[in-house]
């Protein structure tokens, strides 16, 4: 049996604004495994976002618990919860989140950075990570001068370089082209493999859903499906198409 990196029982959010109160999450609990991709998807406005980022230690439950390698995160005090996610989990976003003005490496030293490591190191691990999605050529550009599938890999990139046990990806091929989706889908599920990482994505898009080695479908704030893919498998020859 495997054992389970992220365990949510009972989750339930609601959002209050005005007089109306918007129950979001309306109870859920589901099991994450690590060395899969496992994809939550949905209508828009059913839960998606507000469940990764409660899975995440970004948006606390109303009630329920998310216990993250065996830890019950939403319990730790905030600064806890902050380092808590530094240290363990990678984050990716629709929109790339990346800074205008500083180069790829720069982008992904940062990270780093933040976690005290410094210097030829921090360049070296920058390189590896930025080689491990096909961007060495790449490293000096900034994001004016990358195309959406190359800043999106930088992200991975960065995401990646401090090796976490989990990444969190909110729709993070919706911006991009079929062939830039399908590749950073490949990569979210080859850091999987490679690194037995536990890789969570909220997609919309359809194309991701084929390569998904779990389908969880959540609807109205509750899961109305949760299937295996048994035609997903490891990729071959990705390391020559990137080259
Ligand atoms: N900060 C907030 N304040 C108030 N309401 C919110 C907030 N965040 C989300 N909501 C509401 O909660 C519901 C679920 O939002 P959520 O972003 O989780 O949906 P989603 O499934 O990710 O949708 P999409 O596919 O469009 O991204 C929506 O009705 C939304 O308006
Ligand atoms: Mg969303």
């Amino acid at each position: 049996m495997m054992t389970s990196t992220i365990t949510a029982d009972n989750i339930e959010r609601s959002y209050v604004v005005g007089k109306n109160t918007n129950h979001v999450l309306k109870g859920i609990s589901l099991e994450i495994y690590p060395g899969e991709l496992t994809l939550i998807i949905g209508p828009s406005g059913s839960g998606k976002s507000t469940f990764l980022a409660a899975l995440s230690g970004l948006v606390r439950p109303d009630s329920g618990i998310v216990s993250i390698l065996n830890t019950n995160i939403w319990d730790l005090p905030e600064k806890a919860i902050d380092a808590f996610r530094l240290k363990n989990c990678g984050f990716i976003f629709q929109g790339f989140n990346l800074f205008s003005s500083l180069t790829a490496t720069e982008q992904v030293m940062l990270v780093l950075k933040y976690q005290g490591t410094l210097g030829d190191l921090a360049v070296k691990k920058a390189m590896a990570a930025l080689a491990e999605v096909g961007l060495e050529d790449k490293a000096h550009l900034r994001p004016l001068e990358m195309s959406g599938g190359e800043k999106q890999r930088v992200a991975i990139a960065r995401a990646l370089v401090k090796n976490p046990r989990l990444i969190f990806a909110d729709e993070p091929t919706s911006a991009l082209d079929k062939e830039n989706g399908r590749l950073v889908v490949q990569l979210l599920k080859q850091t999987a493999r490679i690194h037995n990482t536990t890789v969570l994505a909220v997609t919309h898009d359809p194309r991701l859903m084929e390569h998904a080695d779990r389908i969880v479908a959540i609807e109205d704030g509750r899961i109305t499906k949760d299937e295996r893919n048994s035609k997903s498998e490891m990729f071959g020859g990705l390391a020559s198409e990137l080259s």
